[in-house]
């Protein structure tokens, strides 16, 4: 089900006042859902955009939410180890949740560095089971609380790009994409589409001009113009962008 709450769009003059921004959202929603339902699971992406959100999270709001208490997932992984500098997981250790010692026990990455991003897949599609629906019964609770997600100059998000199975509903939980239209070229595990959008709350962090296309074909599609991945993601309760004025134009 795709909800009909329209995007939120926030124009910020900077990455890091559109990032400062999105961690007062991330410490409202963990403190909320934390005190309303005693979960707060929260998945990140990669690239190069979430590091600025990261180290403010770590620094500015080391205080601001019971970390501890949070569930760490990634809606999208590159098939690499963890120390490589290309893994999603690797970004978020160094910047924020090393920083915070965050407990190993709340911490559901993808072993990226298995033999084969299928087996990675496989393995992150039981670990997402296993915490969402333990009693192998189909889920009927949203799964996410809140992901956050990028956007890349050809509108994919997390490792959805354009023309993938993952965005088809009959695709599972967690897929591969074998080769990405966008560096780095290293195979991706990817949570579908379908998955995606059972998430509560859907938030984007985008900045850059080259990210100016994609941004506006996302939130003002053009009639007879394909539409891109990352325009497909609607969260169950909210979606917003932050965006920095780069990206939107101004
Ligand atoms: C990834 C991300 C991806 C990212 C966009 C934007 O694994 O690369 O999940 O979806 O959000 O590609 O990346 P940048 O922030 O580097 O522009």
């Amino acid at each position: 089900m795709v909800s009909s709450v329209t995007p939120r769009v926030e124009i910020s003059p900077d990455l890091a006042t559109a990032a400062r921004s999105l961690a007062e959202r991330v410490v409202s929603l963990a403190r909320s859902s934390l005190e309303e339902r005693g979960r707060f699971a929260l998945a990140l992406s990669g690239g190069a955009t979430p590091e600025t959100l990261f180290r403010i999270l770590a620094d500015e709001f080391r205080d601001a939410a019971p970390w501890s208490e949070v569930d760490f997932f990634w809606a999208d992984e590159r098939a690499v180890a963890p120390h490589d500098p290309r893994s999603n997981y690797g970004l978020a250790a160094r910047t924020w949740l090393g920083p915070l010692s965050t407990p190993s026990e709340r911490i559901h990455r993808v072993l990226g560095e298995l033999p084969s991003a299928e087996e990675a897949a496989r393995v992150y599609h039981s670990e997402l089971r296993q915490f969402f629906a333990p009693g192998a019964n189909p889920p009927t609770e949203p799964l996410f609380d809140l992901a956050l997600l990028g956007i890349g100059p050809d509108g994919h998000t997390a490792s959805l790009f354009p023309g993938s199975p993952l965005l088809k509903n009959t695709a599972g939980w967690v897929g591969v994409e074998p080769t990405p239209t966008q560096p780095p070229n290293v195979p991706r595990i990817s949570v579908s589409l379908a998955t995606l959008n059972r998430s509560r709350e859907i938030l984007f962090l985008v900045a850059g001009k080259e990210k100016r296309t994609a941004l506006s074909n996302v939130l003002n599609p053009r009639a007879g113009q394909p539409v891109a991945p990352a325009a497909q993601v609607r969260g169950l309760d909210r979606t917003a962008w932050y965006v920095d004025r780069f990206a939107a134009g101004r």
